[in-house]
């Protein structure tokens, strides 16, 4: 039922957009009747392939199929967001022929009749859907594995003055069940290395579902070097709550224990709810992770007092917490000092702008925190717009992100 009614929506915006824009086209091009068969193919084969991936889909069992369609499925994605987008013009235009119509009907006007549309948001709608669209597809082409180090300096007031400089690469959401290449993962993780960390975190959604994905991937994620420690926590994705699995069933309790396994494996030390002191010498600081905890409807397993539970309060603390929504809503209101949460999450909606001033995307209206430092006080958050990519397999202008943090003491 649902996916008539997808169906059916997506046909009514197709002949909307069809029908409010194949004027222009027609002015523009003697042969309307090619336009005419290539729009409706293109739209049928669409259709065609959401049935197929749907109707094929097998939810209880640890398919791959939707991770090997995420190319079909993004050029879908991005076809109808580009006709979506692209129909706000015509949507202005028919607001505006009802106020022209009522207008002239209340005027006894003889031209009422004609309420025509305008033709340039007819040529806007072609050209902001056609713009969108060949930008969307540039960004799964040049964006999807255009890995950024993004470098950071921050400061802790109660930093070892010793310690200064302290080098922490942050890499998060590898969605490794879409990542679809190793070769692209040794690349991450030769730049990572060549930076030479003090320690490496991984702040969660290490595959998209189920732990599968991420055996590809083990042999490279172990190559990862870090002087003091890999630490990891785990991300909503983490947990296979997404494919009608319940937690209490045996094979969610096999995927889980997998899941750990495959990330001690791959070298990190995974906290869970818990805490590590990293003492070097005498100059010691705190590294605690919680488990996912996210505002709304994502799981809350993450429990800030039982990770912070053995923690030394007197010296500087570094939370990992995948969610970003987990500073406002619980850490900066808790009794705990905790000079910097390091969190991943938005993945900066894979879409915005990024330059030097000024940075924008659909993301921070979800988040306010959503990518690079934001400070409150004495407390700071640095969201990394994640790795990896879920849904749209590619990105524009919020870039792939390996995040080098250099730690200094606040003066
Ligand atoms: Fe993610
Ligand atoms: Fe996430």
């Amino acid at each position: 039922m649902k996916l008539i009614i997808l169906i059916g929506c997506l046909f009514l915006l197709d002949m909307y957009f069809y029908l409010g824009t194949v004027s222009v086209v027609n002015k523009l091009w003697n042969y309307k009747i090619i336009f005419k068969i290539i729009y409706w193919l293109i739209s049928i084969l669409v259709y065609t392939g959401i049935i197929y991936i749907v109707v094929t889909y097998n939810k209880t069992t640890p398919s791959v199929r939707f991770n090997d369609s995420i190319i079909y499925t993004s050029l879908f994605f991005i076809l109808f967001t580009a006709k979506l987008i692209g129909s706000i013009p015509l949507i202005i235009d028919d607001i505006l022929r009802v106020f022209r119509y009522v207008f002239a009907f209340f005027n006894n006007s003889q031209y009422t009749h004609d309420v025509s549309r305008l033709d340039f948001l007819k040529k806007s709608a072609l050209i902001v859907s056609g713009t969108l669209f060949s930008t969307l597809l540039i960004g799964m082409q040049w964006g999807r594995y255009n890995f950024k180090k993004n470098y950071q300096d921050i400061f802790i007031h109660n930093w070892p003055t010793d310690l200064e400089n302290y080098k922490i690469i942050q890499i998060s959401d590898l969605h490794l069940g879409s990542f679809n290449d190793v070769g692209k993962l040794e690349e991450i993780v030769e730049m990572i290395n060549d930076e030479k960390p003090n320690i490496v975190v991984f702040t969660g959604d290490l595959v998209n579902n189920y732990y599968h994905e991420a055996i590809p991937y083990v042999n490279t994620l172990k190559k990862i070097e870090a002087k003091d420690g890999k630490f990891s926590i785990l991300g909503n994705h983490d947990y296979c709550d997404y494919v009608m699995l319940k937690r209490s069933s045996e094979k969610w309790k096999e995927n889980f224990k997998q899941l750990l396994a495959l990330e001690k494996e791959a070298g990190f030390d995974l906290l869970l709810n818990e805490s590590r002191e990293i003492a070097l010498g005498d100059k010691r600081f705190n590294i605690v992770g919680v488990e996912n905890w996210g505002a709304g409807n994502f799981n809350k397993d993450g429990d800030l007092d039982k990770a912070m539970k053995d923690v030394d309060i007197k010296i500087p603390t570094i939370l990992l917490s995948h969610d970003p929504s987990h500073w406002n809503e619980v850490v900066r209101g808790s009794k705990y000092n905790i000079e910097l949460q390091l969190s991943g999450h938005t993945h900066g909606m894979q879409f915005g702008i990024e330059i030097p001033g000024f940075k924008w995307s659909p993301a921070q209206y979800r988040y306010k925190e959503w990518a690079g430092l934001y400070k409150i006080d004495n407390n700071q958050i640095y969201v990394n717009r994640g790795l990896g990519h879920l849904g749209y397999a590619g990105r524009v202008g919020i870039m792939p992100d390996i995040s080098i943090l250099n730690i200094k003491k606040e003066i």
